[in-house]
């Protein structure tokens, strides 16, 4: 058959907002886990969609693992970044980390997509992605495709409008 066009994706965002469980409803149903544990360091996942065959690093967001982010900024063709809107306390830590992302100079000058999960809109106080986005100031995102899902990870709603138009970016 044809051979899908291979793409990396970094997972970016912080501790708790759900990056590994989202990354685990996009694998096949046979290769997903029941148990997902706070992720130490990083952890290399596939997963396919009808054109491209995706390498995801599911990056920890812990503060302590947080600097090895940016050793994979050269490799990463397109972002995947998750918020917790429940979490409005940390908001403001999530948008630090994402400037010193737009910020840095493996990023900063090339037209890489992100895609953003406002995750887990299931919860009762949790942020719209329109106040998310807000808040993170992703309008002043000028120079590189970007664009801003909300999603259930633990249903599996919302990742695939995601996905579909993160596809569309790439190929
Ligand atoms: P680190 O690996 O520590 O960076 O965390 P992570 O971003 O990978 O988060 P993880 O996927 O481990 O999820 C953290 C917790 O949030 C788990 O208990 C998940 O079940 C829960 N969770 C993930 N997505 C959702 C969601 O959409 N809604 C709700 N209610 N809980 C979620
Ligand atoms: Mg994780």
């Amino acid at each position: 058959g044809l051979k899908k066009k291979e793409v990396n994706v970094l997972c970016l965002g912080l501790d708790n907002s759900g990056k590994t469980t989202i990354i685990n409803q996009l694998k096949p149903s046979n290769a997903q886990t029941q148990d997902i544990v706070p992720t130490i360091g990083f952890s290399i996942e596939k997963f396919k969609t009808s054109s491209l065959s995706f390498t995801v690093f599911d990056m920890s967001g812990q503060g302590r693992y947080r600097n090895l982010w940016e050793h994979y900024y050269k490799e990463g063709q397109a972002i995947i970044f998750v918020i917790d809107s429940g979490d409005k306390l940390r908001m403001v830590v999530a948008k630090e980390e994402l400037d010193t992302l737009l910020n840095h100079p493996d990023i900063k000058h090339r037209r890489i997509p992100i895609l953003f999960f406002a995750n887990k809109m299931d919860l009762r106080e949790a942020l719209s992605s329109v106040k998310v986005s807000q808040l993170l100031c992703l309008e002043n995102i000028k120079d590189k495709p970007w664009h801003i899902c909300a999603s259930d990870a633990v249903k599996g709603e919302g990742l695939q409008e995601g996905v579909d138009w993160l596809q569309d970016q790439i190929k």
